[in-house]
């Protein structure tokens, strides 16, 4: 377990933003978790968890302690015929575990190639991408309980995977951390989502069938198309949720603006497409100093370099502002706003 003092956590974030933790400790190994849980300071019960940093927007620097999730490993354990479960720990890299998987032909994860991030906190906002959620492949994940001192195994209905939400957003938030993820993947019999139309047209630009290893491939070129690397652009992927509004508003709104994309969800609602809006309230690859949206994809705020926190959350409230004037529709961030 390493300690840093007023430690930077640009490195730590995919927005880039040099804000100061006042205590960083690295855990390595789920021996430190437990170690931690235990620190004289009591301090795990306070503590800003720190996964990948993807969907994070440091507003401040974060005082007290800082904990990094950085405790690795991949096992398989279980097989049949038909299914593998491999459980992974949560400081493992989101998209090496997918090419992982890719590679060994095995199915479920391969629509959510390329999502910045670690394996721990894509429960967290149940990860989805082209169709398909992590809650479609996940088998089950251990949870260390800070106040308890214990390590429970939970289940998907423990979890309550929703659209970008999950137990660990609300009842769980701040109440301990996930150590692994369990997921069980199909070793035949794969069920391919390709609905989406942009892997239709990858697919059929290529030729090549549907198949665990095309799909991965064809969903990493178009997200190198749409969404700018945060290694050379700093961003968070999608700044704000698609809202879901009840279906009254959607259709008089698609009166007015036809080509507004919409989604109907079971629960009658129709979600609409958060990037459109923007884009239609004249945002997309509009740059306000140091900040803007991207030029491919509204939904996704980006920093040119050297903007600050507030920086990028002013910019993201003047857009939440300019959508609620022409169409009357609250945006909510999807990203967690710290300080
Ligand atoms: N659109 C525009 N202008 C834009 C962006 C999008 O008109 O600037 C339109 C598109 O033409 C399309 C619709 O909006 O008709 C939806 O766009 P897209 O397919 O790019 O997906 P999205 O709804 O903007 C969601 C997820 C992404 C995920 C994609 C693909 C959310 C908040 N975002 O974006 O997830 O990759 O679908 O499945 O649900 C993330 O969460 O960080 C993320 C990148």
């Amino acid at each position: 377990m390493i300690w840093e003092s007023n430690a930077s956590l640009a490195p730590y974030n995919t927005f880039g933003i040099d804000a100061k933790a006042e205590r960083l400790v690295h855990l390595e190994s789920e021996a430190d978790v437990a170690a931690y849980a235990l620190h004289p300071d009591g301090l795990a019960k306070q503590t800003l968890l720190l996964s990948g940093g993807s969907n994070m927007l440091l507003c401040a620097d974060v005082p007290g302690t800082t904990a990094r999730i950085a405790w690795t490993g991949r096992t398989v354990v279980r097989e049949t015929e038909d299914h593998v479960w491999l459980e992974v720990a949560a400081g493992e890299s989101w998209h090496e575990t997918v090419r992982f998987s890719v590679q060994a032909h095995w199915g479920g994860l391969q629509n959510l190639s390329l999502i910045p991030g670690l394996v721990g906190a894509a429960p967290v906002q149940n990860i989805g991408a082209y169709g398909v959620e992590l809650a479609d492949s996940f088998d089950s994940l251990r949870f260390f309980d800070w106040t308890r001192q214990e390590i429970r195994t939970m289940d998907a209905a423990d979890c309550g995977f929703g659209y970008r939400d999950s137990v660990f957003k609300k009842q769980l938030k701040g109440k301990g951390v996930i150590l692994s993820v369990t997921f069980r993947l199909t070793k035949r019999d794969h069920r391919f989502q390709t609905s989406y139309g942009a892997i239709q047209d990858a697919l059929a630009s290529t030729g090549v069938a549907p198949s665990v290893e095309s799909i991965s491939d064809a969903v990493m070129a178009i997200r190198q198309s749409k969404l700018p690397d945060p290694k050379v652009l700093g961003n968070s992927g999608s700044f704000f949720k698609n809202p879901a509004l009840p279906a009254q508003e959607v259709t008089a709104l698609a009166e007015l603006h036809p080509g507004l994309p919409q989604y109907p969800q079971a629960d009658g609602t129709i979600k609409v497409a958060a990037g459109w809006l923007i884009e239609h309230a004249g945002w997309k690859g509009k740059r306000v100093g140091n900040v803007g949206m991207h030029t491919q994809q509204a939904l996704v705020l980006v920093n040119y370099g050297g903007a600050s926190g507030p920086e990028l959350w002013e910019h993201a409230q003047r857009v939440q502002a300019s959508v609620f004037e022409q169409f009357g529709i609250q945006l909510e961030p999807e990203v967690n706003l710290i300080g």
